[in-house]
Parts: C-alpha cells; sequence; structure tokens
C-alpha cells in the first residue's frame, strides 16, 4: 500500500457517519448538543437551540417558518471523538418532517433510536426505523430521561423486540429509575456510573460525569454501599434475568442490523452518556461499501464517487443559494475538482464546497468517504444523482417513500394553468412533493401528496413566490399511496388499473402507477382479489410492512 493510499484508508477509517432517529420531544436537540459539549466542539449547553432559532430567523421558507417557529435543518454536523470523525446528519422532526428526512437515512452507515423512557417506541421512531431497517444498518438504542418516571426498562426491551422486530442487548442497565433513579450498570464493564442529581444539575452545562466505579463483580461491597441494598437487590434480579435470557452480545447480527446494543441515561444531565458513546464511537462501523450498478463500490477506492441525497433551495438567505448535499461514497474529494455527473453525462465542476463544522457553515479543500459535503446547485443536480471521477456507474436509487398527506390544488386563475404545471412538474421532480396525475392525461384534478403536512403548504408558498401562481387546496379523501407493482415483472396493464378493487389509480412524476386508498382496509382487499400485484410502499417495489 502506497502512503497515499494508507492515509486515505486511515481517514476513511476514522469516518462514522449516522442519524438519530427520534420521535419529536425525546430529546434529539438535546442530545445532539450533549455530543458536540463532548466532542469539544461547543462549550455551552443551548447553543443549539440558539443557533436554530437564529438560524429560523434568516432561514427561507421565510414568513411561514418563522411564524411557526419551525427550526431549518442544520443538515450534517462534524465532530471529532476519541480520534474518530463523527458525522452527525440531521433528521428533521416535528412539522417539517418530509421525504428529505427518509432520503438523509440512505446517507448513513448506522442510527441511534433516542426514546423518551416514558413513551417508548413512538410513530416516527417507527417510520424512521422502518428506513433504517431495508438498509439493514446498525442501530443503537438510547432510553432517555430516565431521571424521569417511566416505564419498566423490560418493558422497552420487549417493545423494540416486538414492534419493530430487532433483537436487543442491554449494554447498560438502570438501578431504579425515575425520581430515585441512581445510576446504570455497565454489562460489559462491570463499570457503575451514579447518578447524583445535584451533581448532573450544576454540571449539566460543562458536559462532566462522575468518573465510574469499577467492580469487581456484583458482589463488590462498593456496590451495596453506592446503591443500597434495596438497589443492590435489585440490579442483581435485573441482571440475572437479563443473563438467563442469555442473548450474548452477537457483532455480526449487531452489523447486519439485526441486533441492537440498548443504553440508559439522561441527556439534559449528561448522564450515561459517556457509556455510550464511547462504545457507540468503538462499535459504531467506518463507511462501508454502496452497492451501483457496476457491483460494490469499496469506500477506499482511489476513485472519488459520492449521490446527491438532498437538495436544498435558499438553504441561507445570506448566501442565496440552492445547496446540493452530496454523501461521498469511496475516495477523496479536492477543492476544485472536476467530476464526471453521470446522469448527464458530462464533466462537472463541484463549486463552493462546503463543510458543516459544528454548526458552522466552512469552506471545505478536501473530504473523504462518508463525508457529506455541500455544494453549489445552479440546477444541475437531482436527488439520487451518482458523480464520479470518471466511471460510468450509478448508485442504487434512492426510493420514493409513499405519501401520507393528500390535497386536490385548484388554481384560481385560468390562465396561470401552464405555470402552475410547470411548477408543481418541477417541485415534484426536487422531491419536495408528489404528483398524482390521473389516468388517461385527463386535465384537472391534479392531487399531491407528501410525507410530512408542511410539504404541502411549501408547495402552495412556493407556486405563489416563485411561479406566480396562486392555489386553493381542497381535501381529499386519500391517507395512503402505494405503488402498484406486477410481482412477476411485467408491466401492470390497463386492464388492471381500471379494476374496481383499485378505485383511485394516479401516476406518479415517472408515469409510475400508483394506487390512492381511503384506509388500511381497501388495500387489504385489493391484495386479496389481486394476488399478482404488490402494492409498493417505496418506488423501488420494496415493500415493507406494518407501521
Ligand atoms: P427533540 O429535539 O427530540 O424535540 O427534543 P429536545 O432535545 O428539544 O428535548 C425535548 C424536551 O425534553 C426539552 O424540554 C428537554 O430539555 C427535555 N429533555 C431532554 N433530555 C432530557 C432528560 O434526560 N431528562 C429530562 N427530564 N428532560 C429532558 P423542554 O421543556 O421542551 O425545553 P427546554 O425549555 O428545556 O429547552
Amino acid at each position: 500500500m502506497t502512503a497515499n493510499a494508507s492515509g486515505l484508508a486511515r481517514e476513511i477509517g476514522r469516518r462514522r457517519t449516522f442519524a438519530i432517529i427520534s420521535h419529536p420531544d425525546a430529546g434529539k436537540t438535546t442530545l445532539t448538543e450533549k455530543m458536540l459539549l463532548y466532542g469539544g466542539v461547543i462549550q455551552l449547553a443551548g447553543a443549539v437551540k440558539a443557533k436554530r432559532g437564529r438560524l429560523a430567523a434568516v432561514s427561507d421558507w421565510m414568513e411561514m417558518e418563522r411564524e411557526r417557529g419551525i427550526s431549518i435543518t442544520t443538515s450534517v454536523m462534524q465532530f471529532p471523538y476519541r480520534g474518530k470523525q463523527m458525522n452527525l446528519l440531521d433528521t428533521p422532526g416535528h412539522a417539517d418532517f418530509s421525504e428529505d428526512t427518509y432520503r438523509t437515512l440512505h446517507a448513513v452507515d448506522g442510527a441511534v433510536m433516542l426514546l423518551d423512557s416514558a413513551k417508548g417506541v413512538e410513530s416516527q421512531t417507527r417510520k424512521l426505523f422502518r428506513v433504517c431497517r431495508q438498509r439493514s444498518v446498525p442501530i443503537f438504542t438510547f432510553v432517555n430521561k430516565m431521571d424521569r418516571p417511566g416505564r419498566d426498562p423490560f418493558a422497552h426491551i420487549g417493545e423494540v423486540e416486538s414492534v419493530l422486530e430487532i433483537g436487543v442487548f442491554p449494554v447498560t442497565w438502570p438501578i431504579f429509575r425515575g425520581g430515585v433513579f441512581r445510576g446504570v450498570y455497565h454489562r460489559l464493564t462491570r463499570q457503575v456510573y451514579l447518578f447524583d442529581a445535584e451533581h448532573a444539575s450544576s454540571s449539566a452545562a460543562k458536559g462532566a460525569e462522575r468518573p465510574p466505579v469499577t467492580l469487581t463483580g456484583l458482589d463488590d461491597p462498593r456496590l451495596t454501599a453506592a446503591v443500597g441494598d434495596e438497589g443492590h437487590a435489585q440490579l442483581c434480579d435485573d441482571i440475572e434475568m437479563l443473563e438467563d435470557a442469555g442473548d450474548s452480545f452477537d457483532h455480526e447480527r449487531f452489523l447486519a442490523g439485526e441486533l441492537s446494543p440498548m443504553f440508559f441515561g439522561s441527556a439534559i444531565n449528561n448522564f450515561g452518556l459517556e457509556a455510550f458513546l464511547e462504545t457507540f464511537s468503538d462499535w459504531m462501523p467506518s463507511p462501508a461499501p454502496r452497492i451501483s450498478d457496476a457491483g460494490r463500490v469499496s469506500p477506499t477506492s482511489d476513485e472519488f464517487s459520492a449521490f446527491v441525497f438532498k437538495v436544498q433551495a435558499n438553504m441561507d438567505r445570506a448566501h442565496r443559494d440552492r445547496v446540493a448535499f452530496l454523501r461521498i461514497c469511496s475516495g477523496r474529494f479536492e477543492h476544485g475538482m472536476m467530476v464526471y455527473h453521470v446522469r448527464l453525462d458530462r464533466e462537472q465542476r463541484l463549486a463552493k464546497p462546503t463543510q458543516f463544522l459544528a454548526l458552522e457553515r466552512s469552506h471545505v479543500a478536501e473530504a473523504f468517504a462518508g463525508d457529506v459535503i455541500g455544494v453549489h446547485d445552479a440546477g444541475a443536480f437531482e436527488i439520487g444523482d451518482t458523480l464520479t471521477a470518471g466511471a460510468r456507474f450509478q448508485f442504487e436509487p434512492i426510493p420514493s417513500f409513499a405519501p401520507e398527506f393528500f390535497v386536490r390544488l385548484l388554481v384560481s386563475d385560468p390562465l396561470k394553468r401552464k405555470q402552475f404545471l410547470k411548477g408543481l412538474e418541477q417541485l415534484a421532480q426536487e422531491g419536495t412533493v408528489h404528483l398524482c396525475r390521473p389516468l388517461g392525461n385527463r386535465a384537472g384534478d391534479l392531487i399531491i401528496g407528501a410525507v410530512g403536512r408542511l410539504q404541502i403548504e411549501v408547495v402552495q408558498h412556493r407556486l405563489q413566490t416563485e411561479y406566480g401562481v396562486k392555489v386553493k387546496s381542497e381535501a381529499v379523501p386519500y391517507q395512503i399511496a402505494r405503488w402498484i407493482v406486477r410481482r412477476d415483472g411485467c408491466p401492470v396493464d390497463s386492464k388492471t388499473l381500471n379494476s374496481s378493487w383499485l378505485k383511485t389509480v394516479v401516476l406518479d412524476v415517472r408515469d409510475r402507477p400508483v394506487a390512492l386508498f381511503e384506509g388500511e382496509w381497501p388495500i387489504r382487499t385489493a391484495e386479496k382479489f389481486h394476488p399478482e400485484l404488490e402494492f409498493a410502499e417505496t418506488a423501488q417495489g420494496v415493500v415493507v410492512r406494518g407501521s
């Protein structure tokens, strides 16, 4: 291996690219902030929220976003931790939840599933988890807010195992919970991390934890001294139950996304984070090979390759630009580099490359497989585009995800219909929203669908400001969209598309047939009467079941 190649392998080997998946309010912002504190890139708690507030004030979607106080995504945050280069990709929550959130998960190599100890697995976590599961990436679980009254920790294991169908291996285990929470026991290192509410709150901003006590075993007298007889007895019983359950930690199953290491703690109190982050940085894998139509692409290949997973318009008013986010899959990016844009079959300069160190945008001179960079986009990039150092392969497409909110759009001024259609087509191609055209190209009756409710309003807002078209929305009864795919791979014929079991069939922006349903029950009926069809939740024909 040449010095250059070994340097490349070393840099890529340090990369850890991941996302936090959670339901709003579980503590994602807090955990993100604490990671940045522990990584030494911010000094004070509150910086992430303050920064988000500032960004929201200057961001686009303008008044609409400002009025609602919705934070704009910071997209990706880099921070060092124990010699590793962490790339934390943001997955927006709340109302700004959109297909972007799902797509971002295609750019990560692993995820942290954050649960609120009182609430367990919630709807948004479930959706995001399913996307991670499709890609078989390793998933860590952190049960947060242990300082508050919450569920029995065994209930969390049971829920994750039954609802998400993934094995769980608790690495740390809580000693009591809520008001009497005493700390966590690390099953692998046999260390006890003691929780001291007073110490925790006074050190919360500084990111300091109490050093753990290393025990000789569960019968170490220091354990009883620290947590009392009752705490000791309960911990021994719990650990015995876990050992009896017999699941040892299987690293292969973890890497395949089949077994999730579980940790307990309290992000706001910096508690249980050190135990979690240390294991996380040790176990979380470096960038994995990516699948392309020319086979697997190794991250350490010395040829650069990347794909676009997100395009954001007017990201920051101070910059007035569209930014395409690239996940580098192999090799090294260097400033000024020309790349081959596979879809457009032409050379392309990656202009104004930006990285997101901590919370600031900064110019990037060099980046490696695993990193995410933003580049200026004058309209050349679409989600899913592959860029290479010259090779003509395409990375596997990022699937489209079935929308969950639908409206019919009506143009007030009939003379504006042309701009309306053009605007919608472009926004649909950008991936902002799903355009559903009725079969047979009938005019009128354009239904749009989105993964998040806000996207529909964003489309209305952008049609008005960017295309000068005022539109009204009208409710439609649909709740679920499914792409119609024949199980034998043949195209679906028009007789099938007109079947009475498929009440409403539309075409998406790529002319693929999509069935709209008013609930789960009509899907079951359609499946019964059309066993030859698959009703796919993602546009590649991959069906993810359950919800
Ligand atoms: P999100 O990004 O997932 O939506 O959650 P965020 O971090 O904003 O946290 C949601 C709320 O939960 C915040 O309280 C936060 O302080 C609190 N929280 C986070 N981690 C813990 C924890 O370990 N224990 C407890 N008890 N609370 C926690 P808030 O009142 O909504 O906001 P703030 O006024 O504290 O900022």
